[in-house]
């Protein structure tokens, strides 16, 4: 398994593999001067790479950009990136598009802090401060094992924190900024000021060397002010781990060091100083970093056809067609007209439905005491049993035995009820059936927190290591909401009269223009950045794994 990462500088594309024990097996990099489509030339270094070191193109399971610019907080849009003229907002959609993986989108310095604190000078820290000494000063922060990017999505800013009034202009439209006295940029103009017209940071730091007391004291000045600014950074953050990276931290002996010495001097701590050295990845901490970055694969979407849409007098042409569209589950809804004021779907009929398709039944009970109903289910293999969690003391009960019975078990919440609520039964299900509507009913609208739902249970669990757990939608999967279910991290749509049965489209009609709001010609095709991934399965529980 691989990794690609991409780094994109102010003059260059750095593309690199990352091996399963993050190691970086090569690079290719090109001028950014010389690139006319961005994408394509990050395929051909990717191929001219995988060709180099042996590597099949599919074992590469995902890509992270890194890009000098301002990144949307779900990694999916560039939002700012001055003077970088070949990025696009869409890039990561594009990319994912050309090398058919998905792929995520990183700030360049968080991506720097990210591959320090996960192979690099902070591994083993729990928060990491990576400060990039470069041109100017970019700086990540990885707070207790994520990058930390602020509510507002700038934290990091070190480089604009005012320290001269009415000083130096910066890029940013302000004046006096720390980096422009304390970055390679800012320490060029001194060389100047001091040295001559021309003279750049590097001279200044040999002219110190050589005993220029000018120069001496230039840089001194310097190392109390970005000394200032990192004590600041400390006394905030409380970070166990600062890193000093990019070209000045080369500068040991004159600035690295008596920046650690002040720092230390003039922090406040508990006792325990945090450990500050210069970083270990160095130049190559954006590319590798980005690589590392956590991406969901993005499963291709599925369809589940609610049988109760359907024409009750043709549930059998219904059935045809409904696998004719290639549609992947029959959603097949149980009432009791107790837990929910309708009636649905005797057991005799249900049973003789399920006999006459091979595609799997998504059954979906909304009826109090479910394990009645559990054990008379007909089952065959793919079958998914939903029990919602309003319906039964005994969920846990109620999926060890869908489990035992070879279905896949999946837990059923309505719009009111909170995700918190799953917690305990994680580790019994392979699927939760989101209510976007209230049960009971076709044809209702959305209740409009679902999508925010969908995105916030997405991301519990993932975050919890259930990665695999997939989320199917129920209510109002229309081709207007169901692309945003999907981006939001749904896997499986309940199609009903929004959508599959929508009055005047044949099934196979509908079918067609809802794969098409997502990207896709037909059911069987990937969506566009996702890698089939056998994970994609839910369902008969032989063979997998828990
Ligand atoms: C709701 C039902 C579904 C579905 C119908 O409990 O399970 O049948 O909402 O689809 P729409 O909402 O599109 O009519
Ligand atoms: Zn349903």
């Amino acid at each position: 398994m691989y990794r690609l990462g991409v780094d994109i500088g102010g003059t260059k594309v750095n593309v690199g593999i990352i091996d399963a024990n993050n190691q970086l097996l090569g690079t290719r990099r090109r001028y950014i001067k010389e690139i006319q489509d961005f994408t394509s030339a990050v395929r051909e270094l990717t191929d001219e790479l995988c060709g180099e070191l042996g590597i099949a193109k599919e074992e590469i399971v995902s890509f992270g950009v890194g890009v000098p610019g301002t990144v949307s907080a779900d990694g999916r849009r560039l939002l700012k990136a001055p003077n970088i003229s070949i990025l696009s907002e869409t890039i990561v959609e594009e990319l994912e598009k050309e090398l058919s993986l998905p792929g995520i989108l990183v700030q360049d310095s968080r991506a720097a802090a990210w591959g320090e604190y996960v192979c690099g000078g902070g591994a083993g820290a729990k928060s990491v401060v990576c400060i990039t000494l470069g041109t100017g000063i970019g700086t990540g922060v990885v707070l207790d094992g994520k990058i930390y990017a602020g509510s507002l999505g700038s934290a990091g800013e070190l480089g604009h924190i005012p320290v001269r009034e009415g000083g130096r202009a910066c890029g940013c439209g302000k004046k006096g900024c720390l980096e422009k006295y304390c970055a390679g940029g800012g320490l060029t103009i001194t060389a100047s000021e001091l040295l001559g017209e021309g003279k750049t940071a590097e001279e200044l730091f040999e002219a110190a060397k050589a005993g220029n007391e000018e120069a001496l004291e230039a840089i001194a000045d310097a190392v109390r002010l970005l000394g200032g600014a990192v004590v600041s950074i400390v006394n905030l953050l409380s970070p166990d781990c600062i890193l000093f990276s990019g070209g000045l931290s080369a500068q040991e002996e004159l600035y690295v060091n008596p920046l650690i010495e002040y720092v230390k001097e003039h922090c406040y701590t508990a006792g325990t100083l945090p450990e500050l050295k210069r970083a270990k990845l160095l130049e190559y901490a954006p590319l590798i970093g980005a690589a590392l970055m956590p991406v969901r694969a993005r499963r291709t979407p599925k369809l589940s056809a609610s049988i109760m849409c359907a024409d009750a007098l043709r549930l059998g042409q219904a059935l045809d067609d409904i696998k004719g569209a290639g549609i992947q589950y029959v959603h097949c809804d149980i009432m009791d007209n107790h837990f929910v004021p309708n009636l649905m779907l005797p057991m005799e009929m249900m049973n003789r439905l399920h006999d006459y398709t091979d595609i799997p039944f998504d059954y979906h009970i909304m009826a109090e005491n479910p394990g009645s109903i559990i054990e008379k289910l007909a089952i065959k293999a793919g079958d998914i049993i939903s029990v919602h969690y309003e319906s039964t003391n005994h969920l846990q009960l109620a999926l060890s035995s869908i489990r035992d019975k070879g279905a896949g078990a999946a837990v059923a919440i309505n719009p009111a009820t909170p995700i918190a609520v799953l917690s305990e039964i994680l580790p019994e299900i392979d699927m939760v059936l989101l209510m976007s509507v209230n049960p009971g009913f076709a044809g209702q609208k959305i209740v409009p927190s679902s999508f925010d739902k969908i995105r916030r249970l997405r991301t519990m669990l993932d975050e919890a290591g259930y990665e695999k757990v997939l989320i199917e939608v129920d209510g109002n999967c229309s081709f207007e909401n169901v692309p945003k279910m999907y981006a939001a991290g749904a896997d499986i749509f309940v199609v009903g009269t929004s959508s599959v049965f929508k009055k005047g489209l044949s099934i196979k009609e509908g079918t067609r223009q809802l794969y098409h709001t997502l990207g896709m010609e037909t059911a069987g095709e990937a969506v566009n950045g996702g890698r089939r991934s056998n994970s994609d399965g839910c369902g008969c529980r032989e063979g997998s794994d828990r």
